[in-house]
């Protein structure tokens, strides 16, 4: 894939934007240590503003500001409650009126240290802030890792929807440091090994079979296995994102497993599972859709379902009706025009996207999946 540089230590992808000029992901296993130096190179500016969840914060916020305290560089940190019910208009007013407050000026960067949360509200308060200022996002989530930083996209949820306003604001350097996830809560890493099972799933017959040889390095973290499947899944996710910075076209593989996955999510009020868990449900689902329409052979289907399954344990779904979460598909907001888009898989490391799949079949499917994690 074009774009990718490996070095020594650390890998660094270049992702083109389209409109703006390309940005640098760097994944490197003791990069923050070098943030000084990459923020006067990659970002220079007068005052930095760093916008963190106080739970990550509190846990490598100290890190972060003594890191910088003895250089030129001027950073002021801002604090909102660490969850997905932070990421709201009112949290962006409110980062917005104290960065006024503080008079940071045009000339300011913010800096997102955080999970998928932080970089979406601290994304979309740089994308509008005095109209537009630039960020540098340092996720510390794998999800975000391997996901939410790379593409450009940032916004909040309202009370009727997830994600409903925003903006496409690309950062100027992701910086990637294996070593935040550290303190990660296991249940929130493996949440985030569902988006990189789908990047084997979609595009990298290599990445699906480390992660099905290498499991228990993998759930361990080792910091080979780590590094490597963290650079893998930004180097397809930049790829694709470069190739389709708007999500016309190429983009919309990347939601395999995410339209009944939002189904779900949405079924269950966003209480029973993780976003993350909620994929690999639906990547189980669709797998079982694609079978069923003759698409995916019985066998890889199987391998799929296993490796998504050897990653579990998916929560227990018993007493979720089937029906009303393939109903729900339809108020997603990736439906276009009426047609609901499936990214269905035709062997490992290959999907195509199907528009409205027979409904008896889409039922079927659901019901299959969710008997499967039921077990
Ligand atoms: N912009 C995009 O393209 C994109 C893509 C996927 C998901 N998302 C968004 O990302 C969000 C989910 O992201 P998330 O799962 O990272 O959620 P999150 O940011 O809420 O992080 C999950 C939890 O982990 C904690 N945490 C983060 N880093 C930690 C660390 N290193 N050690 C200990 N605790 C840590 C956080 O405080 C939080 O409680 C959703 O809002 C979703 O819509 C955005
Ligand atoms: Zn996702």
């Amino acid at each position: 894939m074009s774009g990718a540089v490996e070095q020594e230590a650390g890998t660094t992808v270049s992702v083109a934007t389209g409109l703006g000029p390309d940005y640098t992901v760097i994944v490197e296993p003791g990069a923050l240590d070098r943030l000084p130096v990459l923020l006067s190179e990659f970002a220079p500016a007068h005052r930095y503003a760093l916008i963190s969840d106080d739970t990550v914060f509190g846990l490598h916020g100290d890190r972060v500001m003594s890191l910088l305290a003895g250089t030129a560089l001027q950073v002021e940190p801002f604090t909102f409650p660490a969850g997905e019910a932070s990421k709201t208009r009112d949290t962006w007013a409110e980062l917005t009126d104290r960065m006024l407050e503080a008079r940071f000026g045009r000339d300011s960067v913010v800096i997102a240290l955080g999970g998928g949360v932080t970089g979406d509200v601290a994304g979309f308060v740089a994308a509008s802030y005095m109209r537009g200022v630039s960020f540098v996002q340092i996720p510390t989530t794998l999800l975000a890792q391997v996901d939410a930083s790379v593409g450009g996209k940032t916004g909040v949820n309202l009370a009727t929807g997830k994600n409903l306003v925003g903006a496409f604001h690309q950062p100027l350097l992701v910086l990637i440091d294996p070593q935040t996830l550290e303190t990660l809560p296991p249940k929130q890493y493996r949440a985030g090994l569902f988006e990189v099972i789908k990047h084997g799933i979609i595009w990298s017959p290599e990445l699906f079979e480390l992660l099905e040889t290498r499991r228990d390095a993998v759930i361990g973290r080792k910091p080979d296995v780590l590094e490597r499947i963290i650079a893998d899944s930004v180097r397809i996710k930049a790829h694709v994102v470069s190739q389709d910075e708007r999500e016309s076209g190429l983009r919309r593989i990347l939601n395999y497993g995410h339209t009944l996955g939002h189904g779900l999510e949405a079924e269950t009020g966003y209480q029973r599972l993780l976003h993350g868990e909620a994929v690999g449900w639906g990547m189980i689902a669709a797998g079982r859709l694609a079978e069923s329409m003759g698409m995916f052979s019985s066998r890889d289907r199987e391998r799929a379902e296993q490796l998504i399954l050897a990653y579990g344990p998916l929560p227990d779904l018993s007493g979720v009706n089937a029906g009303a979460v393939a109903a729900r598909i339809h108020g997603d907001k990736k439906t276009i025009g009426g047609k609901v888009h499936f990214i269905l898989p035709t062997g490992i490391g290959k999907v195509e996207v199907t528009i409205n799949p027979p409904g008896d079949q889409v039922l079927a499917a659901t019901q299959a999946a969710i008997e499967v994690v039921a077990q």
